[in-house]
């Protein structure tokens, strides 16, 4: 792992750790966060501090990783995912004073090895998304995903599990039942 710094009209990377043969398209805003060999990062995607990617994972453009998420390997993030780490968030305090970091708390997400989610989903805070789960396109997930099971809609619902996993030439094929 190598740290990387880039500050350029296309690109504001700032202080992240990088494993080999990470891929980063152009118009990305990511900040002390930890990026694992293999990924890539597509444009547009902002990725806080703290927060974790692992290997060979592809995080599709316009999706938002906040502190507080990590994401294991092989994870497949659609396009314009949205994760979440404040529950109850405010502008400013009971004073009128804008809040800082002190003023909220910030609740933690789990993204497990080769789960993926789909297009537009949004996942709330405090929430474990189990190995090979598959998540549909425009959910809104407000509870934990179990392993190797389908969830879709808002508020996200059981759709169906999955059963086995093939590698296929490095890819895994989802035989669903
Ligand atoms: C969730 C998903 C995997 C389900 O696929 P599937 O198992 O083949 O399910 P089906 O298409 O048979 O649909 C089963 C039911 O779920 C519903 N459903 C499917 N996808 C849904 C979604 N994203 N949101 C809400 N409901 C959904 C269907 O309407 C159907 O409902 P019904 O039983 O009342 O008719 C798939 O629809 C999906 O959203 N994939 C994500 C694709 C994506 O975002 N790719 C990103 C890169 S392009």
């Amino acid at each position: 792992m190598k740290k990387l710094n880039m500050d350029t009209p296309k690109r504001s990377i700032r202080n992240i750790t990088v494993g080999e043969r990470v891929k980063i398209y152009d118009f990305v805003n990511l900040y002390d966060c930890t990026i694992g060999s293999g990924s890539k990062i597509g444009t547009f995607v902002e990725i806080q501090k703290a927060a974790v990617i692992g290997k060979n994972c592809k995080i599709s453009s316009h999706s938002f990783i906040c502190e507080g998420v990590h994401i294991g390997d092989g994870v497949f993030i659609g396009h314009h995912v949205a994760f979440i780490n404040d529950k109850y968030p405010r502008a400013v305090n009971p004073d009128g004073s804008l809040q800082t970091d002190k003023d909220w708390k910030m609740q933690r997400t789990i993204v497990h090895d080769r789960a993926a989610i789909g297009t537009g989903a949004i996942i709330l805070c405090g929430i474990s998304i189990g190995e090979n789960a598959l998540i549909g396109a425009g959910s809104v997930v407000t509870k934990d995903v179990p392993p190797n099971t389908i969830v879709a809609g808002n508020p996200a619902k059981f759709i169906r599990k999955i059963n086995e996993k093939i590698n296929i030439n490095g890819h895994f094929k989802n035989s669903i039942s």
